[in-house]
């Protein structure tokens, strides 16, 4: 009697690849990330290690997000947070564009690096030029005692735990999280959050894990989308505000996984070129997940509806209108305009590994690609 099994799918504990195991450890992830920190009984925000003071954040006149690929995303939406809670202007740059373009930082400036692997050569670079000029810099990372957390003046990590397939998953959510955190704490040191708003928001991320589970339950849709598709040759994914940034990351989970060739813009950029592109049949990712956009959204797939569009939706539970304008929709649980993009990300995770599995791809090792770049 032989017992044949390797060490790889022992650690894929049942699951088929790492990429879908690590989908499913997000719950976990997003709640290890807010352990401690983020307490129900607490009304402050606990930030590990971070000595950034109430006469820091004062003088910082700016903040630069810098990172590449999915942190990058992530560093979108950190932008949108920092701004809206706690007032402070901020710019998101591209690693490899900031360490070449002399963008203006000075000792009044706060540079937020946003690394999964803490090693990347283009954000460990971009790191080390803000510091130069006197920056303090504040990392949001996943491992522990990578080159950018031993070069930053603070470290926020993430608790991801590793992540093996070259497709972020649980380090994006997680970096939402940690970016989240950060833009609290900034909002209750300033100020600029009430203890009752900061609690509100608190208690909501408390049960983003229970969500996140809720989304996943609902994977067989977009299998069935993923076997019916997965020959198309391009994809569009539109979304406005905080679900723009959630559509250039489900576009890049696509492309880099499926091979198929796919752009995300800003719902309202459409009628200034892309919808050029759209004709019958072409496949129209629809994020609709922000309640104040909800109208503008639907008005944009009636849009591309018209043109022949193909249109699957994104939507919260209770908005039946799209149901009616679009081919599909999958409905994602109740979530605040602020926090959706934790949860609207999941099935874009889901759409792109199962259109990979579909066509054959090696999913947790696309072609091309490194975990880490660590070469220019
Ligand atoms: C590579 C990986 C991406 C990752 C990016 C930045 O391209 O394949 O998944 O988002 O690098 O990596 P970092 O470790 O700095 O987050």
């Amino acid at each position: 009697f032989n017992v044949t099994w390797d060490v790889a799918s022992a650690e894929k504990g049942g699951y088929e690849h790492f990429m879908i195991k690590e989908i499913h450890e997000q719950p976990k992830a997003v709640k290890d990330t807010m352990l401690s920190r983020i307490d129900a009984d607490s009304d402050t925000i606990k930030l590990d290690d971070i000595k950034i003071t109430k006469e820091d954040l004062e003088k910082f006149r700016k903040i630069y997000i810098v990172a590449c690929g999915t942190a990058y995303h992530a560093g979108l939406v950190g932008k949108y947070m920092i701004e809206n809670l706690a007032k402070i202007p901020v710019e998101v740059d591209i690693a490899s564009e900031f360490r070449y373009r002399n963008a203006l930082v000075d000792e009044n400036t706060l540079v937020i690096i946003i690394s999964q692997s803490g090693e990347t050569l283009d954000t460990l670079a971009a790191l080390k030029e803000a510091k130069a000029k006197g920056a303090r810099i504040l990392s949001v990372v996943n491992v522990v005692g990578s080159s950018i957390a031993r070069e930053s003046h603070d470290v926020l990590y993430t608790w991801a735990g590793p992540e093996i397939s070259v497709a972020s998953t649980k380090a994006y959510t997680t970096q939402l999280i940690a970016l989240y955190e950060i833009a609290l704490y900034m909002a209750d040191l300033r100020g600029t959050l009430s203890k009752e708003e900061i609690k509100t928001i608190k208690d909501e991320m408390m049960i983003l894990p229970e969500k996140i589970e809720k989304t996943l339950e609902n994977k067989e849709a977009i299998q069935r989308f993923a076997a019916k598709y997965s020959g198309v040759k391009d994809v569009f994914f539109l979304g406005r505000g905080l679900d723009s940034p959630v559509a250039m990351e489900g576009s890049l989970k696509l492309k880099e996984l499926s091979y198929i060739h796919s752009d995300a813009y800003a719902a309202g950029e459409l009628k200034h070129g892309p919808i050029a592109l759209i004709e019958k049949g072409t496949i129209v990712i629809a994020i609709m997940a922000q309640q104040g956009l909800y109208e503008k959204m639907l008005n944009n797939v009636k849009e591309v509806k018209s043109r022949g569009a193909y249109v699957f939706a994104i939507a919260k539970e209770g908005h039946k209108e799209v149901e009616e304008i679009s081919d599909q929709v999958l409905f994602i649980p109740e979530v605040s305009d602020l926090l959706a993009p934790v949860v609207a990300i999941i099935p874009l995770q889901l759409l792109a590994y199962y259109m990979a599995v579909e066509k054959g791809c090696d999913v947790d090792k696309p072609r091309n690609l490194a975990k880490s770049v660590t070469v220019e």
